[in-house]
């Protein structure tokens, strides 16, 4: 059987994803249930952080332990990843020694050529480009919230970062809409993202116009890890593009308010809005943990 990885979203097809988010319901449960549940014992993963993380790494290492495995962290700083062995001797031994790994780095490109070289799957914790696993919790925040996703629309606010790209990929796959509004100079690239082109994003100059009837809005920092030193000019250019109570206001009655996480309250979003009755942004996070544990199960054991 082919080896599957997740480096990004649309590396599942829809049936998959649904699968998935069924899959992570019931984990769910059970886990709230306290019951034990370990089809992964005896499995091992290997998490591999180029650049800091505090949701990642937790859901993903409690995640294979509630699961009956074991989980290993490595970071650049005191592995031979970050003294120039190449990316793909490293998959070669990684992977031997491991049944899945998970990496967090800069460009898409590094966890292609790792993928390409690994025995085992690989999994995207956030790359330059895209942060799928992100995007598998936000969605089925919104199914438990909301229900369906299809047909609904999503205003993105902000930089067209990793976390943005994903929301477009996956409205591709999923049949949603996003309203996608970056100050100018920060606008979506469809190539980076990777998109097959099939219309289900629109730009607005005005993020009050992206954010109007919205059934979700989201958001994220304005600099992400890796362009810290863009960050004066991105205070400035970002200024008119804060998620607040007034543009709340244009969305849906029943609008969510979403952020991956770490928020910079009175920068992005206010804090009237992310501690607000709309947010659901510890669902979010809470909910990497499950789709994860969902995601590994599917990517080692198929369909159970
Ligand atoms: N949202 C997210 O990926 O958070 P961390 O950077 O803390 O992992
Ligand atoms: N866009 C952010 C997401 C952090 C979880 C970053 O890449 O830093």
């Amino acid at each position: 059987m082919a080896i599957k990885h997740f480096l990004q979203f649309n590396d599942l097809n829809r049936a998959e994803l649904e699968y998935v988010f069924e899959r992570a319901r019931i984990i769910k449960r059970q886990f709230k249930a306290y019951q034990q549940y370990w089809p992964l014992q005896d499995r091992t993963l290997v998490m591999i952080f180029e650049k800091a993380s505090t949701r990642t790494r937790l859901s993903f290492e409690a995640g294979m332990q509630q699961l009956g495995g074991s989980a290993i962290y490595l970071n650049t700083r005191d592995s031979q990843l970050g003294r120039g062995e190449p990316v793909e001797d490293a998959a070669q031994v990684i992977s031997r020694m491991s049944d899945i790994v998970m990496i967090r780095t800069f460009e898409q490109e590094i966890i292609e050529r790792f993928a390409a070289n690994s025995r085992v799957p690989v999994v995207n914790g956030l790359t330059n480009e895209y942060h799928p696993c992100q995007i598998l919790a936000d969605i089925f925040t919104y199914i438990e919230h909301r229900g369906a996703i299809q047909g609904k629309t999503v205003a993105w606010i902000g930089d067209s970062n990793n976390v943005c790209n994903t929301w477009l990929q996956a409205a591709e796959v999923l049949d949603f809409n996003v309203h996608v509004s970056t100050p100018p100079g920060y606008e979506v690239e469809p190539e980076r993202a990777n998109l097959y082109g099939n219309n289900h994003f629109e730009v607005f100059a005005d993020p009050m116009h992206a954010a109007r009837g919205a059934h979700l809005v989201t958001t994220d920092v304005w600099t992400s890890m890796g362009f810290e030193a863009e960050n004066d000019e991105r205070l400035r250019d970002f200024a008119d593009w804060q998620v607040d109570a007034e543009m709340m206001q244009v969305a849906s009655n029943d609008a969510l308010f979403m952020h991956c996480l770490p928020a910079h309250r009175g920068e992005e979003v206010s804090a009237e809005v992310i501690d607000g009755r709309q947010s659901v942004v510890w669902d979010e996070a809470e909910n990497r943990l499950h789709v994860q544990k969902a995601l590994m199960e599917y990517l080692l054991l198929g369909k159970v």
